[in-house]
């Protein structure tokens, strides 16, 4: 069943929308399906930049993350839009170069819907570093740290707006 009109929206956003955020989008939703809250809690990811739009995540994340039960390949690429930032109530980059675009487009009143993502993280790190031209071990460390930063967000999210679960 699709996400209530009252759901919590969390929007994961890195620069292509092919490596970081819809890796974000798949393991938090899985989270959050696994703890019964597909009501309350919408996912969706979104690039800040254009080149990738409308296409498959990059197979290297796709990969990495079949390797550890997520399948990423239903989504596709696009570019955040206007309409994202009145719609989503956490709006998460994944490093500061894109915050500070999402800090340069967001209307004033919804900016404190902004966030770094790995402020939900308890590693050494503020963001989840670029894989785009790493190897395998940068795709397996976007893994360790978003897999981290989605339990804490959604335990975050569960207890500030106290959550149910669907069961
Ligand atoms: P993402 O990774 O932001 O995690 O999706 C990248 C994907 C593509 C590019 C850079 C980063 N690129 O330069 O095309």
């Amino acid at each position: 069943m699709n996400a209530s009109p009252k759901s919590i929206k969390v929007l994961m956003v890195c620069l292509g929308n092919i490596c970081r955020s819809p890796t974000a989008q798949g393991i938090f939703e899985k989270y959050v399906e696994e703890s019964h809250l597909k009501q309350h809690i919408e996912v969706d990811s979104a690039g800040t930049g254009n080149w990738h739009i409308g296409e498959s995540p990059d197979i290297r994340s796709l990969k990495a993350a079949a390797r550890r039960g997520y399948d990423i390949s239903g989504q596709r690429a696009r570019q955040i839009m206007p309409d994202d930032y009145t719609h989503f109530d956490y709006i998460l980059a994944m490093d500061i170069m894109n915050l500070k675009e999402l800090e340069r487009d967001c209307p004033p009143r919804f900016r404190q819907n902004l966030r770094l993502f790995m402020t939900f993280g308890d590693f050494d790190y503020n963001s989840v570093p670029d894989p785009y031209h790493s190897g395998p071990d940068g795709f397996e460390l976007v893994l360790d740290l978003v897999e981290e930063a989605s339990q804490n967000l959604l335990d975050y999210i569960i207890k500030l707006h106290d959550l149910r679960s669907d069961q």
